[in-house]
This record gives C-alpha cells, sequence and structure tokens, in this order.
C-alpha cells in the first residue's frame, strides 16, 4: 500500500507472538475463568486472536474509552463511551488492549474497575510504546515494546480505516504531520 513508509511487524510475527502470550496466559490461570476485558476499538483483532491460544475458561466483554478524540495526540480527557454489559465482581479481569502509549487511558480504566471489586485485574497489551508514558502503568504481559511512531494495522487505525490489515506497518509521515487533526 502506498501509504506505508515501513513494516514493522509482520503478520508471522504477530501470530508467533500472540500464540506464546496464550500460552502464558494459559499457564498463569490455569485453575480460574479469565473474564477479557476488550478495549474497543483497537484491541478487537487481537482479542480473537489471543483467545484462541488460552486454554483456560474465558469470557468477553468490551468497552469502549475515548481518549484522543480526532487528534494523533493525547489530549488527556478520557470517558466511557460503551460500558461493559456483565459485572466483574469476584472476576478475574484481563484487560486486552493494542497498545499503550501514554498510559492515560489505562490509567483512567483500571481506577474505574478496581471500583467495581473483581478479583484481580491484569493487563495485557500486543503493542508498549514506553517513550511516550507520562503515568505509571503495570503492564503484565507485552507482545512487543515499539518505537514512538504512528502505527496503524492490526487493531490500529488511520482515519478509522486499515484496522483489519494483518500485519502493523508505519504510516508514511506525509501523510498526518501538516494536519494534526488527521488520525
Ligand atoms: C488507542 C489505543 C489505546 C489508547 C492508548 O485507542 O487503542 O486504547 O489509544 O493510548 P494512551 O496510552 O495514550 O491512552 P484510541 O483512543 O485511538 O481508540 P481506538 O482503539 O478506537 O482506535
Amino acid at each position: 500500500m502506498d501509504i506505508v513508509d515501513r513494516v514493522l511487524l509482520t503478520e508471522e510475527e504477530i501470530q508467533q507472538r500472540v500464540q506464546e502470550l496464550g500460552s502464558q496466559i494459559s499457564k498463569d490461570y490455569a485453575d480460574k475463568t479469565v473474564a477479557l476485558l476488550c478495549i474497543l476499538k483497537g484491541g478487537l483483532m487481537f482479542l480473537t486472536d489471543l483467545s484462541k491460544h488460552i486454554t483456560a475458561p474465558v469470557t468477553f466483554d468490551f468497552i469502549a474509552i475515548s481518549s484522543y478524540g480526532h487528534s494523533t495526540q493525547s489530549s488527556g480527557v478520557v470517558r466511557i463511551t460503551k460500558d461493559l454489559e456483565e459485572s466483574i465482581e469476584g472476576k478475574h479481569v484481563l484487560i486486552v488492549e493494542d497498545i499503550i502509549d501514554t498510559g492515560l487511558t489505562l490509567s483512567y480504566l483500571i481506577r474505574n474497575l478496581q471500583s467495581r471489586n473483581p478479583a484481580s485485574i491484569k493487563i495485557c497489551t500486543l503493542l508498549d510504546k514506553p517513550a511516550n508514558r507520562t503515568v505509571d502503568i503495570p503492564v503484565d504481559y507485552v507482545g512487543f515494546d515499539v518505537p514512538n511512531e504512528f502505527l496503524v494495522g492490526y487493531g490500529l487505525d488511520f482515519q478509522e480505516l486499515y484496522r483489519n490489515i494483518p500485519y502493523v506497518f508505519i504510516l508514511k509521515p506525509e501523510l498526518y504531520t501538516h494536519n494534526s487533526d488527521s488520525a
């Protein structure tokens, strides 16, 4: 595609790592039911692939949080736009996220979820961008540390497109540097 600057993670690399994460999670939750909590929309691809490799019983629920609006930079404004359907009280919650950037989204979400009295909360992110972190987040499972670039694919969008691309690529900078309201 002519919007690709370079492929960062191939489909094979992602699938291999997702399988490894699933195996680790299966061991860690061997005697428990895992309440998978997907953060929409970016976490969806990761959730579906990851869950296939978890041998412990799992449930799915979904939450949507708005942190960026339509800007490429975090606004710091975080709000729930779609809440969970099920109670998480007494459950072992595993948050499934596509990427952690500033950490603002998860910082807010963890505080919110803790108040609902789950048995435990852990975080699994496919991508971690530690260079941009502004708040400390205890991340339990990380697929890949990634550089501070505009990443697209495998759940991550550019103008709501390309979430279905099975690999992760760096977007050509000229597509967004001239317009800060483009992502
Ligand atoms: C992205 C990503 C995380 C969040 C991470 O979501 O999926 O939820 O940003 O950024 P942070 O660590 O700086 O808070 P986005 O708001 O772009 O929504 P989307 O998943 O629907 O694309």
